[in-house]
């Protein structure tokens, strides 16, 4: 089995709109490794208007969710991180470390509103950039706002940003336009990681496969492979991709 490194899920529980309890968070982990998930950075939400402070939260979980792999699952590797939703102030929230970069390397995953303008999104990203830390676009497929700006998104990864999309995009699960911007994004050559953005069981489970048959018609063994593995390893420890 091909195995799979997950950067980006909500499978922590009681810390945000992710895993209600415990059973249900691992349900998802047990839904994951069957899948060929081996390796997972866990993204809670920091958005601290919606969800409050998910620090200790988080970490309590996520303690909770190791012990249950370490019995379960040896072989699985856990990271730990969050999902910036971007807002004003939210670069000190990093600098004190309320805010988790991606398993303590320089990059953090940042989410944005779907309606998101084009010129908030690219100046969060400058000054993130501007403050040392490198962005990884969560969900890429979704903004509106990208659908003409594929040069930005070039230069962007040009600079060493990353951009991310969410498995089940590609089967329509978030409309038919994130449907052709991912597909778009991916033959374009600009996507350095598909993830699952698991939330549950049910609606959005921890299913990163479901992309795999349209990966394999449309791309090299080769990119499978860094976009569902070796990237992440990068990224975790702090290397470029
Ligand atoms: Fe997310």
């Amino acid at each position: 089995m091909r195995p799979l490194f997950d950067m980006h899920c909500h499978m922590l529980c009681n810390v945000d709109d992710g895993a209600k309890t415990p059973d249900i968070m691992f349900a998802m982990l047990e839904a994951a490794y069957e899948d060929g998930v081996r390796a997972l950075c866990l993204t809670p939400h920091y958005s601290p208007y919606l969800f409050g402070d998910t620090f200790s939260k988080s970490e309590r979980s996520f303690a909770l969710l190791s012990d249950y792999v370490a019995k379960n699952h040896p072989d699985m590797r856990l990271f730990l991180g969050h999902e910036l939703g971007y807002h004003h102030g939210c670069i000190t929230a990093l600098e004190n470390g309320k805010c988790r970069t991606v398993a303590g390397s320089r990059y953090v995953l940042v989410d944005f509103p779907e309606k998101v303008n084009f010129f908030e999104l690219s100046n969060a990203m400058k000054q993130l950039r501007s403050m040392g830390f490198q962005p990884i676009l969560a969900h890429a497929e979704r903004y509106r706002c990208l659908s003409s700006k594929f040069d930005w998104i070039r230069s962007f990864v040009e600079d060493g940003g990353v951009v991310q999309i969410n498995a089940s995009s590609v089967m329509g699960s978030w409309g038919l336009l994130a449907k052709m911007q991912w597909k778009k994004l991916l033959r374009l050559g600009l996507v350095h990681l598909i993830c699952s953005d698991a939330h549950n069981m049910d609606s959005r489970p921890p299913r990163m496969s479901v992309c795999m048959e349209y990966l394999q018609k449309h791309c090299s063994e080769g990119t499978i492979r860094r976009l569902t593995w070796e990237n992440a390893w990068q990224i975790v420890q702090d290397l470029p991709i």
